[in-house]
């Protein structure tokens, strides 16, 4: 099983000396590779410490680059620890939460509506 890591620990990888990057939900050590980057140390560097799935995919990384990366793999980051980093939360915003809310009421009011009517029918005798 790969290890586990948290918020505060991709966090506290973001120096020259050790360099972590969040890719897809996996954690990478770029510390030895910043030098060979071909985009630079520049940009590696900018990304430590945080999400950098949207900067790595921007650039259209190819297979080669893509290939490189199971051997920085540190190990699966902890969603659960990263609700303050965009995109990783998987719990639903207030307003997905009202969308499905809606949906159901969408269904419940016209059903209950209908409950209603045929109970109506049925002991009044129609
Ligand atoms: C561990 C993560 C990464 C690996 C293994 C990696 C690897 C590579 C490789 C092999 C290339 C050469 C072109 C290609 O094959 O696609 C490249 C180019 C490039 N990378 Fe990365 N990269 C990583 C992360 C990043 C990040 C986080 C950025 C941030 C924006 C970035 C920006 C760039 C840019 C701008 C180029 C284009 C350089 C040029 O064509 O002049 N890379 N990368």
């Amino acid at each position: 099983m790969s290890k586990i890591i948290t918020i505060d620990e991709l966090k506290a990888n973001n120096t020259k000396s050790s360099i972590w990057l969040l890719i897809d939900g996996k954690v990478y050590d770029c510390t030895k590779f910043i030098d060979e980057h071909p985009g630079g140390d520049e940009v590696i560097l900018a990304e430590s410490g945080k999400d950098a799935t949207e900067a790595f995919e921007d650039v259209g990384h190819s297979d080669e680059a893509r290939a490189l990366l199971p051997e920085m793999l540190l190990g699966t980051f902890d969603k659960n620890s990263g609700m303050d980093i965009k995109k990783l939360s998987t719990a639903p915003t207030s307003a997905q939460k009202a969308i499905e809310h809606g949906s159901n009421m969408m269904y419940f009011i016209p059903l209950s509506l209908m409950g209603a009517y045929f109970a109506w029918r049925y002991y009044s005798g129609a």
